[in-house]
């Protein structure tokens, strides 16, 4: 066990700074089935920024646009997109993790301070991590409200069609050259996070260009984080065009858990979320690769869904095209049946993917 004085549950919200945040959320709702509970603008007294606040089992999403030129958050949209700039933990002694993170060489974005209302009180604090990305951290034993204090509840007419996602698996953070070791150690001195899982670029690999990985958790593996950086093929990284497109280090992907990977992609593909395609060779090797598979092989080739095992089991992933026109973020949906890994056996399959599509763009 380790010595950090204080656990993390789990991830609280990500939050997102968009370009129309009025329009993103209703993008996640039609498409990804998130349920817009929660708003916070110039009709709640927030003069800065509009935030919509967006839930799926134990998924939160925050999007956030600044409404005035004077803004901060204008030089993140600039420099990024659309794009993740919070990944929130849920803690529970908000003052301890910003303390001790603070102390092993975190740089700190603002102190511990608490919020209140009529539901209770949050106690929050944020802490810098790579690029413009940030954490913060939020203890709510005490509060019973919606998401957070200032917040309103949501009014919409539009239907919500939960997809069955459950929450969050794992999000990855892509980083420039010679700065994947360093981000890892960064966590695992500054939250004692451990290494949990470690792929090099003999396993992901293709003819023009490849990733290495390092994969860190906390104590009780609710937070799972890949770090990848480009490693060197013959044309362009996937990585290095997402650092280019990105203006340096930022959050690539999320992975939400779902309990029925077939009847969630089957309701995101009618609702218009694109997936990357997988070549139909695929599907014949896999019942030899592996054969344990539950699901119809025809059903997952049809969606473009891939499986990969490792010792404890297999699971089966699927990765959207970016959701923004910049090629930066997207998100993965995964089943795990057993099995602990990333997909490292899709990477090839999936690498050879991302780079049809990268070629389309004029990026590789
Ligand atoms: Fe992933």
């Amino acid at each position: 066990m380790s010595n950090v004085p204080f656990t993390i549950m789990g991830t609280d919200y990500v939050q997102l700074i968009v370009g129309n945040a009025k329009q993103a959320a209703h993008y996640y709702q039609t498409q990804f089935g998130f349920d817009p509970v929660a708003y916070q603008g110039l009709e709640t007294g927030d003069r800065e920024k509009a935030s919509y606040v967006l839930v799926q089992n134990k998924i939160r999403l925050v999007l956030t646009t600044p409404y005035l030129a004077s803004s901060d958050l204008n030089e993140h949209l600039r420099l990024h997109g659309d794009g993740v700039k919070d990944v929130a933990f849920w803690v529970d002694d908000a003052e301890a993790a910003w303390k001790y993170t603070t102390e092993q060489g975190a740089t700190s974005v603002r102190e511990p301070f608490v919020i209140s209302d009529d539901d209770g009180e949050v106690k929050l604090a944020s802490i810098h991590t790579y690029g413009d990305t940030i954490h913060t951290f939020v203890q709510r034993d005490n509060y019973k409200g919606l998401f957070l204090p200032g917040f309103i509840p949501f009014e919409t007419r539009v239907q919500t069609k939960p997809v069955g996602l459950n929450f969050i698996d794992h999000f990855v953070g892509n980083q420039p050259e010679n700065q994947m070791t360093k981000i890892a150690e960064w966590y695992e001195r500054v939250f004692g996070f451990t290494r949990f899982w470690t792929v090099d670029d003999k396993d992901i690999s293709t003819e023009y260009s490849a990733l290495r990985s390092i994969v860190v958790t906390n104590d009780n593996q609710r937070i799972k984080m890949p770090i990848n950086r480009p490693a060197v093929g013959l044309k362009k990284s996937q990585i290095q065009e997402f650092v280019e497109y990105y203006s340096g280090p930022g959050v690539q992907h999320i992975a939400f858990d779902t309990n029925d990977i077939v009847q969630t992609v089957t309701q995101l593909r009618d609702n218009g979320v694109v997936f990357l395609d997988v070549p139909a060779e695929y599907y014949d090797e896999l019942p030899k690769r592996v054969p344990e598979v539950e699901e119809n092989i025809d059903d997952l080739g049809q969606l473009g869904i891939l499986v990969d095992k490792d010792e404890f089991g297999y699971m089966l992933q699927i990765f959207t095209m970016p959701v923004q026109d910049r090629p930066t973020l997207f998100y993965e949906i995964i089943q795990r049946k057993g099995a602990k890994g990333f997909g490292k056996g899709n990477f090839k399959a999936l690498f050879e993917s991302i780079e049809r599509a990268q070629a389309r763009r004029g990026n590789l």
